[in-house]
């Protein structure tokens, strides 16, 4: 089974969708002993935002990690993503991968009864922080349904949501909320590839 772990929090140690995709893949171990790891730690190892060089592939070095990511992306039976909120959003590094996988032809494409998601039969598991609380697809939530709208467009339908939320509000609350994502991280997260 191929597994995709993707990282996307600029705070190392300190944080918690680090620390729980880390458990997702360690629990993946478990439930599927050996499983092919790819790790793409978007803070480390950003993405270049698209731009008309890229579209041009004015730049061969940026085009082949491009290629790469979309080979991974492909290759992948399931996906760990980690999505702390920023700004209401994921982290523009998070937003940069999206913009390389979503290609026209590759992973979905226009009908005449509509878009049509080409990436199909991989599993994912979205792993989502905040430090306030937030009601999905509320004012304030441009993370967990914009990934979820994402992952659906691209033909994902097997999507396992783990929330951390209130990571910020202080006294039990963030320990709380990590050891409910990690009762969620508990049950079986990911069918036999
Ligand atoms: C740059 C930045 C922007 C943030 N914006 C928000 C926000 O809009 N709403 C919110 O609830 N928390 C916000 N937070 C808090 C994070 O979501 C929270 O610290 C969460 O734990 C981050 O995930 P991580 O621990 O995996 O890094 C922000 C944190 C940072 C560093």
């Amino acid at each position: 089974m191929k597994v995709l772990q993707i990282d996307s929090s600029i705070l190392g140690n300190q944080s918690a969708s680090r620390q729980l995709t880390r458990e997702a893949v360690e629990a993946l171990r478990r439930e599927h002993g050996a499983i092919e790891l790819t790790h793409l730690d978007l803070d480390a190892d950003p993405l270049p935002h698209l731009s008309g060089g890229s579209l041009a592939g004015a730049n061969p070095a940026e085009a082949d990690r491009a290629a790469r990511v979309m080979d991974d992306f492909l290759a992948a039976d399931v996906l760990v993503i980690g999505a702390p909120m920023y700004n209401f959003s994921i982290p523009s590094t998070l937003k940069a991968w999206i913009d390389r996988i979503a290609v026209a032809g590759k992973t979905f494409r226009y009908t005449t009864n509509g878009p049509e998601g080409l990436a199909k039969g991989k599993c994912a598991i979205v792993i989502s922080t905040s430090g306030g609380e937030h009601a999905w697809g509320g004012p304030s939530e441009h993370q967990q349904s914009y990934l979820d709208f994402m992952l659906r467009f691209l033909g994902i339908t097997d999507i396992r949501h783990i929330t951390a939320a209130g990571l910020a509000r202080g006294g039990d609350r963030r320990q709380q909320a990590l050891e409910a994502a990690r009762v969620e991280l508990a049950a079986p997260l990911a069918r036999a590839a």
